[in-house]
């Protein structure tokens, strides 16, 4: 045998090694890691106006005329739009600084007055994608950055730091309010842990249409990015139903590694999950027969397990968006992101989903300590 023979040879048992490496188990992960599944009272409950519930800001926005279609409600529909429409440009920055002082008030609160008796734990949970340069070019580089900082970075920092991220404030000027000095103090250190909604990753490059900026000043543009799912041509990942989701696991690494930079020793915990389509045509064998979502999480949890591992990540826990198929905010009943599946046409039936029971098997600690040996 020649040494290339056996250099492929090797090669090929690697690669094999690391296909079939793939399953998942729970000795994959720290003991005290706790895996679970998320939920949300607005979205599952469905008790629009039970116990004397009033309407809430969404209720009123999703029964908007323009949510729907509707070409015959044009009139009615364009002024109900500008009824509802804020000012863009500077109110997302108010309402993200009074999310954040009231978080810093309830934290507070509860370490003067229940810490003691109780010994919670209070965190904070946010929403981000991770964003990768669409090139190396440095411009890319930098919007990638600056799509962090109006990400999450807009949250962590002032939680951190005490202060908005530099570009944000370059960027937003007048339009971003003052961090004063006791807010800065109230803010900093005020969360135990921090826990992360993340589902995708984009591709970020440089917005060079500076005039883009002149005319449209509002929060989505004032990060001068342009975001996509595609490089020529190519997706950044397999689509889920969703137009904004792409599987993207190795996302889920680069975001854990880059929050621990941040966040130094706080631990946090993530939520993540993918949907399929609410297809009335297919039978109810195949819409329980999603693998899509198994992959999903598999190869989330593989590269969470990675992150732990090998850039000391320290996160607490997974919980799979989501238990049940549900209402999403802005597409309602036409995608399902459920480990069951509901039957909305028979009496709301549960039936667990192959993806359930891939949670089961693949948590079950005696099988995995079996299958070891
Ligand atoms: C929106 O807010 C900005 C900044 O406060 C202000 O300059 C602008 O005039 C406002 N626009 C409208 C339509 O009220
Ligand atoms: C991470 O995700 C990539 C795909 O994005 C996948 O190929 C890989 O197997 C996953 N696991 C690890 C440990 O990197
Ligand atoms: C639907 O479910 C409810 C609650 O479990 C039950 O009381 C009711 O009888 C069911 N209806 C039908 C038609 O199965």
């Amino acid at each position: 045998m020649t040494n290339i023979t056996l250099l492929l040879i090797v090669i090929f048992l690697t690669t094999s090694l690391f296909v079939n490496s793939k399953p998942i188990s729970r000795v994959d992960f720290p003991s005290g890691f706790t895996f679970g599944t998320a939920s949300s009272a607005y979205q599952f409950e469905g008790a629009v106006n039970e116990g004397n519930k009033g309407d809430s800001i969404w209720d009123t926005f999703t029964r908007q005329p323009g949510r729907i279609l509707d070409l015959s409600n044009a009139d009615t529909a364009v002024d109900q739009y500008h009824r509802f429409k804020g000012n863009s440009s500077s109110e997302p920055y108010i309402v993200g600084h009074n999310i954040l002082l009231s978080h810093a008030a309830a934290y507070r609160c509860y370490q003067l007055h229940f810490k003691g008796k109780q010994g919670g734990q209070i965190g904070i949970t946010l929403d981000s994608k991770w964003y990768e340069p669409i090139s190396d070019a440095e411009e890319d580089k930098d919007a990638a950055q600056r799509a962090m900082d109006f990400g999450i970075g807009w949250f962590l920092d002032p939680l951190i730091l005490g202060k908005y991220p530099l570009s944000m404030k370059k960027l937003v000027g007048e339009r971003l309010p003052e961090i004063s000095q006791g807010m800065s103090k109230l803010l900093v250190g005020s969360f135990d842990f921090v826990g992360i909604n993340h589902y995708t990753t984009l591709y970020v490059r440089n917005d060079r249409t500076r005039i883009r900026k002149l005319i449209l000043q509002d929060a989505s543009s004032d990060a001068a990015v342009i975001t996509t799912s595609y490089r020529r041509g190519v997706a950044i990942g397999e689509r889920a139903a969703s137009r904004w989701l792409h599987i993207v696991p190795w996302g889920i690494h680069k975001l854990l590694k880059y929050v621990k930079d941040k966040i130094l020793h706080k631990p946090d915990s993530m939520i993540s999950g993918m949907d399929d389509l609410n297809t009335p045509f297919i039978s109810l064998s195949k819409a329980l027969q999603d693998d899509k979502r198994i992959e999903y999480h598999r190869d989330y949890l593989s590269n969470i397990s990675a992150a732990i591992r090998q850039d000391n990540c320290d996160v607490r826990g997974y919980f799979a968006w989501s238990l049940l198929d549900n209402w999403e905010w802005n597409s309602g009943y036409t995608v399902r992101f459920g480990l069951y599946f509901v039957d909305y046409r028979n009496n709301l039936t549960r039936v667990p989903k192959a993806s359930a029971e891939w949670f089961k098997s693949t948590l079950r600690l005696e099988d995995n300590l079996k299958s070891q040996l």
